[in-house]
């Protein structure tokens, strides 16, 4: 068995005219690694974290981990040393609005001036902004830029990531969001979960009660036919999509067979938290204004709490109430929330940061946030999010000590290497060091 350094490439890909390709062996044994942390299967386990520890990888999938003095026999692996550096599972942004044109840095520079997000959307600006310059662009400049994108997450450790539309808002131009998704998907070396949100805003040009009933008749059905959407996503809220209208579009989401995601009391306490518990959604998403009543609605739904401390902090609003929601017992993920108005911002380690400092979550939690229960919010749990035995070999070696490197220091990137289902897709090829080591 030989011992070798990954080496240096970039991208591995079904389409090498997009991603460099690199494969290695079928058998990865990675040794000598400093930290070695995962979530364990269940819900509530702790987090496990090994030291020395080694993990084999085979067909795919994990099929050891361990202490590196109970390392089986080696055969033929290609075995990796990761001496100083940490492994954890592959992350996962399980909220993101990342196929769009344009951008919004103007009103970014306005809001530092005084006015607000919603002040601006009331004007006409905000979403709608983006759904015009959505509309407008052509297909193969969305497809080149959102590219471009996944490779900033596939370079910061993602292997899985959900993609939403909603800057289309009629039905040709949602639908070709969803195809442009497809295609991403398709030709990712990562997995990509795609939403369908043509309930994201009330569309500039199409009565609100016309474009809700083509979502409701059309476009659901069609869409859950095709199979182009995994789960229905409704920006619940003041102005936007009241509570009868979501409860609408979720009826005819979950009738279609799809999962249900709702955007729910980021703005306004509305009881967004209280309609996504009711439809058993996959995840209520944001919550900074979330009632008692929501969060003891929630307790009992199996709903994950996705929040997006990115969000607050761009948009200079209280944070969402963590201690409470992990007091109800609700299972609580992190994401990016990226879109060009709300939180221009790829970065999870960042969202951690923010997370750790604003909210007081702890280095364990934030790495269950951002693996197993990102990966419930994607009804993925089972498949990927955890280091153990079977789960898909989705993992990252990290130039790193420890795991709280990613949120104690997220300003410089720490990833070495990126294995997506058993294959490396990512490395910097970089020597290992921590710059504070
Ligand atoms: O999740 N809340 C609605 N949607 C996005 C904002 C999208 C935008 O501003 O373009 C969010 O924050
Ligand atoms: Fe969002």
């Amino acid at each position: 068995m030989s011992t070798r350094r990954i080496p240096s490439f970039r991208f591995q890909h079904r389409k090498p005219a997009h991603y460099l390709c690199f494969v290695m062996s079928e058998t990865v044994f990675i040794k000598n690694i400093a930290q070695l942390k995962t979530p364990g299967p269940d819900l509530h386990d702790p987090v496990i974290t090994l030291s020395n520890a080694g993990i084999l990888i085979e067909n795919g999938r994990i099929s050891w981990v361990g202490p590196m003095e109970k390392a089986p026999v080696p055969g033929s692996a290609a075995e990796l040393d990761a001496t100083g550096q940490t492994v954890t599972p592959g992350l996962i942004d399980c909220h993101t609005h990342l196929v769009f044109a344009g951008d919004r840095s103007d009103e970014f520079i306005s809001r530092t001036q005084g006015a607000t997000y919603e002040e601006i959307a009331a004007a006409g600006g905000g979403i709608r902004t983006t759904v015009l310059k959505t509309r407008s662009a052509s297909s193969t400049d969305l497809l080149r830029s959102a590219r471009h994108r996944i490779r900033r997450w596939i370079q910061q450790g993602v292997t899985t990531l959900e993609i939403k539309t909603g800057y289309g808002l009629e039905s040709e131009s949602e639908y070709r969001l969803l195809r442009i998704i497809d295609q991403l998907k398709n030709e990712s070396p990562i997995d990509i979960s795609p939403t369908f949100m043509g309930a994201h805003d009330i569309p500039p040009d199409i009565d609100r009660t016309v474009w809700i009933n083509q979502i409701i008749q059309d476009l659901i059905p069609a869409i859950a036919m095709e199979n182009l959407a995994e789960a229905v996503d409704v920006f619940c809220e003041k102005g936007v999509y009241t509570i009868g209208e979501s409860d609408r579009i979720l009826a005819a989401a979950r009738k279609a067979g799809l999962a249900i995601k709702v955007h729910a009391d980021e703005l306004t306490p509305i009881g967004g938290a209280s309609l996504a518990a009711r439809y058993q959604a996959w995840s209520a998403d944001h919550l900074l204004c979330v009632t008692d009543q929501g969060i003891r609605d929630l307790s009992s739904s199996g709903t994950v709490a996705v929040l997006l401390p990115g969000t607050a902090f761009y948009l200079k609003k209280p944070f969402a109430p963590l201690s409470k929601l992990t007091a109800a017992g609700i299972p609580v993920a992190l994401a990016t929330d990226f879109n060009p108005g709300s939180c221009p911002m790829e970065s999870l380690s960042m969202v951690m940061t923010l997370a750790a400092l604003y909210m007081g979550m702890s280095a364990d939690d934030c790495l269950k946030a951002v693996t197993t229960n990102a990966a419930r919010a994607l009804g993925r749990h089972h498949v990927t999010g955890c280091l153990l035995p079977g789960y898909r070999a989705d993992l990252v070696i990290w130039n790193a000590p420890d795991w709280n490197h990613l949120i104690y220091h997220p300003s410089v990137n720490h990833t070495a290497a990126v294995m997506a289902q058993g294959r490396w897709i990512f490395s910097t090829g970089e020597p290992i060091e921590c710059p504070f080591h």
